[in-house]
This record gives C-alpha cells, structure tokens and sequence, in this order.
C-alpha cells in the first residue's frame, strides 16, 4: 500500500475477550490470555506495514468494576507481556513502549516493570506502541487541566496562551500524531472513553471480529477501509 493512504497512528479497543471465552465453554481470562497473544502478533503486523504508532486499550478506569480474579487475570498478562519485552530485547529493538493512563493505583512491582520496559525501549524508533491502562479519555483530560492550571498559577504560563496545542501537550499522548485510524471489533458501535481528544478527525473502521480471532487479514481489511475513505478535516477538498 501506498505511504501515503497508510495511516502513521492506529489505536485499537481489544473488544469482545470475554464472548470469545464463552463461546468456547472457557472462563473469561481464557478471553483475555488469547487477547494478549493477538496484541503481541498485531504489534509485528504493524511493525511490517510501516505503521509508526499503536495505541491500545488494555484497561479502562472502569474496568475496576469487574471481578476482583478477572482483574488480576489482566493485570497478570500485562506483567507477564512486560517481562517478556525486556527479556526479548534483540526481538524487541524497533519497538519503543509506553504506559499511558494512570498508573499510581497499580501494583507496585507493575509500575517497577512498567518504568524499566519504558526507560529501555525508549530510544526504539520502528513503532511506538501506547497500550492504555487505568486509561480513560475524561481522566486524561482532567489530569492534564490540573498541569495547565498548576502552570498558570506558578506564573508559568498565561491564560491567553492556552490552545489546542497546549492541550494536547498535556496528555499522555504529548508529542505524538492523533490517530488516523481507530478500529473497534466485537460488534461494538462506541468509543468508550478511549483518546476522545485526539480522536477529534479519526477515520473509525467498527468489525464483527472478536478481539482474540483479530490477525493480518483484519488489519489489512481496515487499512483498506481506511485508504478509501476521503480525509477532509473541515475541509472542502480531500488532505
Ligand atoms: C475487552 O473485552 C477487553 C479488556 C477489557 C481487556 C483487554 C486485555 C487484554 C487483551 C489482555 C492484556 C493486555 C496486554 C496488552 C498484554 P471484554 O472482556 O469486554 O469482552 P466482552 O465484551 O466480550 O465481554
């Protein structure tokens, strides 16, 4: 596919683990451990189509809601997805992770993993991959007003110097392209809290496929939704 007509940024909500489960007559963390491998083999299908960034929703800030065991089933995997990128380190040396969401409520050994995966891939230029924890759009957007407020008290910055792109420098996401592209599958019609900012001219490509059957061929069927579609941002004329 042409550069160009390739999306630079794809977020993906890994939906539908649990009817993949019970489809199956297994447990719902049998959902997710098929997720995590799905998440580990659409990072290289990316990688190989030149994607540059990925972000992920892994958990949301409701998701606490959820059973005490399917919680910490979630919270396993992505231990266990962070051990295993550090320890893989030749295998991993194009990808440059990042946690975004708030991770002060997380184990304590997680954040340690979370902080040493981040520091050792940090200078990794294939692809970016942002994978969403403790994540939710409306608790981004309020802990970055709170840095900004606590600026222009500080007299660091004014009132009048506030813009969009102030605001985007505050979030999680602070230098990185919105994403072109935003894939839901499982059926599912809504963003639920996930980059509600920078998804502000994000093309949305919703499919019938559960997040742990999702692979190559799905990925390539999206981007090939996404390069028919005509981008014009407010615009009269296609960008
Ligand atoms: C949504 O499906 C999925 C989640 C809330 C968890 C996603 C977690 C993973 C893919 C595994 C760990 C992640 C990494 C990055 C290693 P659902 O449970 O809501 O499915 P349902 O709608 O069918 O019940």
């Amino acid at each position: 596919m042409e550069e160009k007509s390739l999306p630079k940024h794809i977020g993906i909500i890994m939906d539908g683990n649990g009817r993949w489960a019970k489809k199956r007559g297994l447990p719902r963390t049998a959902g997710h451990k098929a997720g995590a491998k799905a998440f580990r083999e659409i990072i290289k299908h990316c990688h190989e189509r030149k994607i540059r960034y990925l972000t992920v929703y892994a958990f949301s800030t409701e998701n606490w809601k959820r059973p005490k065991e399917e919680v910490d089933a979630i919270m396993k995997l992505l231990g266990e997805y962070l051990d295993e990128a550090f320890q893989h380190e030749e295998e991993n040396k194009e990808v440059c992770v990042k946690i975004i969401g708030n991770v002060k409520p997380l184990a304590l050994e997680l954040q340690e993993k979370i902080r040493r995966l981040e520091e050792q891939t940090a200078e990794n230029r294939g692809i970016t991959v942002n994978i969403a924890l403790n994540y939710g759009g409306r608790d981004e957007l309020v802990h970055g007003v709170k840095t900004l407020v606590q600026q222009i008290k500080d007299g660091e910055l004014s009132v009048e110097d506030l813009d969009e792109e102030r605001i985007s420098r505050s979030l999680y996401t602070a230098g990185q392209p919105d994403p072109d592209l935003i894939i839901r599958p499982s059926g599912e019609l809504r963003l639920s809290n996930f980059l509600i900012w920078q998804a502000a001219y994000s093309e949305f490509v919703f499919m019938d496929v559960l997040w742990p059957d999702f692979g190559a061929k799905e990925l390539d069927q999206a981007l090939e939704q996404y390069a028919g579609r005509s981008r014009r941002f407010g615009d009269v004329t296609a960008k």
